[in-house]
């Protein structure tokens, strides 16, 4: 099934605007094969160059106490490895100033091109002038600058996903129910918004697409609550278990900007003595593993694909592009890897 995936995936990717690894994109491993002068001469060399691809990567992640960016990074260390690099992977412990000493001490050491997940995307300018100034080509991942500020510099390129497209797919989960989320009949869906760190615009977009999909389909909503849950499991569960005893059974949709805080949320709402898609629906986004055994469980009502492993090949790929000399164009530097809806008929593929 995981093969599967990667088809959809890579089917998914092709679609991309702008996407990595297109026709225009590989002509470093392509001269080389064909200098070669034979069949069997061109894949040693090619073989030898994937091999020692080489170089040295630095690799910063915003906190690695974040349960999807653990499985991001995992996923890249092992393809950069796999393909010879020397990679450093470092945490930024969710401090913005540590990882600008990070992005420095990376600059000195003489990294050949670096990947990162900036702590605050309000530091976006500072970070890409000083990869500018220092001439080292940059993917930025999970946390996405405007296309302006990414045109200050062309051997930079910003790899995820369009936020947008999750919150609609949350709503479309909520919609696809037997009542479209008016567990009560009261003609309105009564709902808990839990939202992860505000400073980020995956947090920013889920949060209103996911409530414009159900009022674009002339759903009426309520909105109990909206508080911020920094991502974080435990922010999940204090939210939810404070709201079910405010609101008790008025709250009809839980809607969580992750699955970590939905794992949370879902712990308030058992403790609550609820039920999931019998008196309250839940949603997250990300599909990490505990949230797809949920899914598959009846637990959750759906969660969204955030393909951490399609991203971290992506970058890796649009890094490779950027080493092998290639620059982007302004308005062309976010390459975006689909979102997919998961809810208990496909949940298996996911596994
Ligand atoms: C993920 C969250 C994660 C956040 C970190 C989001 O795209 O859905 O789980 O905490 O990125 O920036």
């Amino acid at each position: 099934m995981k093969k599967l995936l990667a088809l959809a995936v890579a089917g998914c990717m092709a679609l991309s605007l702008a996407a990595c690894g297109g026709s225009t994109a590989s002509s470093a491993p392509a001269a080389s094969s064909e200098a070669a002068s034979s069949a069997a001469e061109s894949a040693a060399e090619s073989v030898a160059e994937s091999t020692a691809a080489g170089g040295k990567i630095g690799v910063c992640i915003y906190k690695f106490d974040d349960a999807f960016m653990t499985t991001y990074r995992n996923a890249l260390q092992e393809i950069l490895e796999g393909k010879g690099y020397e990679v450093t992977v470092v945490d930024g412990n969710n401090d913005q100033n540590k990882q600008n000493e990070q992005i420095n001490t990376f600059i000195t050491q003489g990294v050949d091109a670096l990947i990162i997940n900036p702590v605050m995307t309000s530091a976006a300018d500072q970070i890409i002038s000083t990869v500018k100034d220092a001439d080292v080509p940059t993917v930025l991942i999970n946390r996405e600058p405007t296309a302006d500020q990414m045109s200050a510099y062309e051997k930079l390129v910003y790899v995820g996903c369009d936020a947008a497209q999750s919150g609609t797919m949350q709503g479309e989960l909520i919609l696809d129910t037997e009542n479209k989320g008016d567990i009560n009949g009261d003609g309105k869906v009564s709902y808990i918004m839990i939202q992860g760190d505000p400073e980020n615009i995956d947090a920013q977009l889920r949060t209103e697409y996911s409530v414009k999909a159900l009022t674009d389909a002339g759903v009426e909503v309520e909105q109990l609550d909206l508080q911020r849950g920094d991502w974080d499991r435990n922010k999940g569960q204090e939210i939810a278990q404070n709201d079910l005893a405010k609101f008790g059974d008025q709250i009809e949709v839980v809607f969580c900007n992750n699955d970590d805080m939905a794992i949370g949320a879902l712990q308030a709402i058992q403790a609550a003595g609820r039920t999931v898609n019998s008196d309250i629906y839940l949603v997250g986004v990300d599909a990490l593993d505990a949230a797809l055994n949920e899914v598959e469980a009846g637990n959750m009502t759906g969660t969204v694909l955030n393909d951490a492993k399609g991203q971290a090949s992506q970058a890796v790929e649009c890094m490779e592009e950027l080493l092998g000399g290639k620059t982007f164009a302004a308005g062309e530097q976010s390459v975006y890897v689909d979102y997919v809806k998961v809810t208990p008929d496909n949940v298996a593929e996911f596994k």
